[in-house]
């Protein structure tokens, strides 16, 4: 499987990083504007892949060196300077890199299966499907899953299960409109009861980003995880369920914006889009993400 992966940044380090460490590319490509830092980047990512048992060629590279893709991992991100977490800050320099890089990145890999990394990912995946033509099972973007993840890790402290048995997604904006969908969440197959501390565990994960931006500036860890798993579930073809940022269809009335819900991700992108039943208040809270997207979406479109 060839990866390339698109901006060498906090957050594309520490993927390109786990990516050698789970061996999940049998081939690598960075793409970044600094180009000897990507070729050190290269050396070093491939002295840590000679240590592992499985083998991934980790190469520096512009562009045209993505030629051939099955997946592209799109991570490039103007810097941003903010203190806390601000994920529409940088939406306009992002999309300008973006709108200059995905018609060349699509044509070099027409098959590829592009994964969006970079914020406000809604908005980026919006685009990137507009710019890549590709069909919308081949574009979607991390979304809420690292949200997901952080929720489920509250809960699992909360009922003492692991993690991975909290069956409980976070969907919609990955912002401050994410929807903490409990009405249909699970713990082993028995619906979680309604608690008083429910909606302080989720307001606690949505604000877990800015309390590490207080004190880091950046997140990346959490993202490259979420990341690894996707990109498990499409080179195994695991078909696990992860929500991810993709166009919405008729979802509770809301079409043709992107947020995330949760989908089947295997060899092919998405396999299979889940429709969770939401209360009115989770349908109010999707409602005010679906606006804020298409507002953003409005001011940036040509
Ligand atoms: C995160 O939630 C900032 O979107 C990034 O960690």
């Amino acid at each position: 499987m060839k990866v390339s992966l698109i901006g060498l940044g906090k957050v594309g380090s520490a993927v390109a990083h786990a990516i050698v460490l789970k061996g999940l590319a049998d081939e690598l490509v960075l793409v970044s504007r600094r180009t000897e830092m990507a070729r050190s980047e290269a050396d070093d990512l491939n002295h840590a892949a000679g240590l592992e048992e499985h083998s991934v060629e980790v190469r520096a590279g512009g562009d045209v060196d993505t030629a051939g893709s099955d997946v592209i991992l799109y991570c490039d991100a103007a810097q941003s300077k903010t203190s806390d977490v601000d994920r529409y800050c940088a939406a306009r320099g992002n999309l300008e890199r973006l709108r200059e890089r995905i018609p060349i990145l699509a044509a070099a890999s027409p098959q590829a299966i592009c994964v969006m990394v970079t914020n406000p990912v809604d908005v980026m995946t919006w685009f990137a499907l507009q710019l890549s033509g590709f069909p919308q099972e081949r574009v979607f973007g991390v979304g809420t899953l690292l949200d997901t993840a952080r929720l489920r890790r509250l809960l699992s402290e909360r009922w003492s299960v692991h993690a991975s048995d909290v069956r409980a997604y976070v969907i919609g904006e990955h912002g401050e409109d994410q929807v903490a969908s409990f009405s249909s969440a699970s713990l082993g197959g028995e619906a979680m009861k309604p608690s008083d501390d429910l909606a302080s565990l989720a307001r606690q994960a949505a604000e877990s980003a800015g309390k590490i931006y207080r004190t880091r500036g950046f997140t990346n860890y959490g993202i490259a995880g979420a990341t690894m798993m996707i990109l498990e579930s499409i080179r195994n073809n695991r078909r696990r369920t992860a929500p991810v940022s993709m166009r919405i269809n008729n979802y509770h009335g809301v079409s043709d914006v992107c947020l995330s819900l949760p989908a089947v991700i295997g060899r092919r992108g998405i396999e299979r889009v889940l429709r969770p039943e939401l209360n009115e208040a989770e349908q109010a809270t999707f409602h005010r993400g679906a606006q804020r997207i298409r507002d953003v979406i409005q001011t940036l479109a040509p």
